[in-house]
């Protein structure tokens, strides 16, 4: 039997939001996105200033004519076109992200979302309610639970390999505020990053907290349900927030480990996932993140490797070359966009669409619960329940 794709008969088209000539972000959305052949990138809005984003297009390579200067644009051009968008892939500064989402699902599209998906919780509500009202798809773009050897350790854990979980300790070290960058020039970045009513309620949760987050409750498949949190800027005088360390606790009981910072020096996007159960632990660094060593007591430790031959037929391809061959963040970008595809065409052709791992709109909206009850217990010195969504 042919393919999904080769029986939807055509890739589906993208619009970028966001990821403009300067963004390193818009390239790795852009290029995952194509990376195995169901999307292909048609245009998009690049700036806030609408003849500078028509520029930018152009200058990216798009066609003139679908570089558009506003999103109300793309949106009305798009629509009365045969060949119109199926979905955005935003990428603007965090401030943007709950508009730009909330009028993409309004006009009928998919929605591919940077972290953090929304400003507050409430948002995320609002945008959850929206995807279902319209039976959207909505994905956001946490890359580092998209590598395949964090796929297999949320199956090891979710097939009971660990046994009982009992510990999970999430860390996302970096440097990009060790110093202090409110004293460089600014450009149109920082002055978005640095500003809090733009960038989020806690810059380093905004930044690079989601993402350790998500991967906790991704591997352990578990929310939080409880957090007790230490949050701060390290560096005197910082209006913004560049450190939290948090013990929190995942629904069902397990114990939990979080610490995220900016400000450490030398620093280098150092990402540490170690998950405990009864019988073993699994432990994962973004360094080498194509491997993942589980370590069941009384047994040597493991080193298993992306493309093993006796992983699922579902781990293996999330993977693209033999192991020993490195693979890295663009890769796992397009698991997710290759998943949300393939969800897609199935719909559209009348399938089941396949079970698929990648975080989706309500994923979203814990992290944004789990970040708000992180800045009440620094308000209360306690532990604080996180938000659940609203039954629906
Ligand atoms: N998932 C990840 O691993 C990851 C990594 C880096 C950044 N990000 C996210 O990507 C987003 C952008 O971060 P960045 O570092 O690229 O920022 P940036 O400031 O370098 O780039 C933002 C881009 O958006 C454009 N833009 C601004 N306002 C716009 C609007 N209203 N409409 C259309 N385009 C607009 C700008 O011209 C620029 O090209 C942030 O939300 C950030 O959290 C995610």
């Amino acid at each position: 039997m042919k393919g999904l794709r080769e029986r939807f008969g055509r890739p589906l088209r993208l619009a970028l939001l966001g990821g403009g000539p300067s963004s390193w972000i818009g390239r790795m959305h852009q290029t995952a996105a194509e990376l195995d052949g169901y999307w292909r990138v048609i245009g998009g809005v690049f700036s806030s200033d609408p003849a500078r984003s028509r520029q930018a297009g152009t200058a990216l390579g798009f066609d003139p004519g679908r570089s558009y200067g506003t999103l109300a644009d793309l949106i009305a051009a798009e629509k009365s076109r045969e060949d119109g968008v199926d979905a955005v892939a935003i990428m603007t500064p965090n401030d943007t992200h709950y508009p730009c989402a909330a009028a993409a699902l309004d006009a009928g599209l998919d929605v591919l979302c940077d972290k953090p998906v929304t400003h507050d919780f409430a948002q995320a509500c609002d945008l959850v309610a929206r995807t279902r009202k319209q039976a959207r798809l909505f994905a956001i773009a946490h890359g580092y639970s998209a590598y395949p050897m964090m796929r297999y350790a949320r199956e090891l854990v979710r097939e009971g390999a660990l046994g009982a979980l009992r510990l999970v300790q999430v860390e996302y070290i970096q440097s990009g505020l060790a110093t202090r960058i409110e004293d460089a020039p600014q450009n149109n970045r920082l002055r978005w990053i640095l500003d809090p009513r733009r960038s989020g309620l806690a810059l380093v949760m905004s930044a690079i907290g989601c993402h350790a987050q998500h991967l906790a409750c991704f591997a352990a498949g578990r929310n939080v349900a409880r957090v007790c949190a230490d949050v701060r800027a390290m560096l005197p005088g910082r209006q913004v927030i560049d450190y939290v360390s948090a013990l929190f606790e995942l629904e069902g009981g397990a114990r939990g480990t979080f610490t995220v910072t900016q400000a450490a020096a030398g620093g280098e996007n150092d990402i540490r996932l170690r998950v405990y159960g009864d019988k073993g632990l699994l432990d994962w660094s973004h360094r080498e993140p194509s491997y993942l060593k589980l370590a069941l007591q009384g047994e040597p430790v493991r080193v298993i490797g992306r493309g093993d031959p006796f992983l699922s037929p579902a781990i293996i391809a999330a993977g693209r070359a033999p192991r020993g061959h490195p693979e890295g963040l663009r890769e796992a970008f397009a698991n997710i966009y290759v998943e949300l595809a393939q969800e897609r065409m199935a719909r559209a052709l009348g399938d089941v669409p396949p079970e698929s791992p990648y975080p989706r709109i309500e994923d979203g909206a814990h992290t944004m619960a789990f970040i708000e009850a992180c800045l009440a217990s620094q308000r209360s010195g306690g532990w604080v329940d996180v938000a659940r969504l609203p039954a629906s």
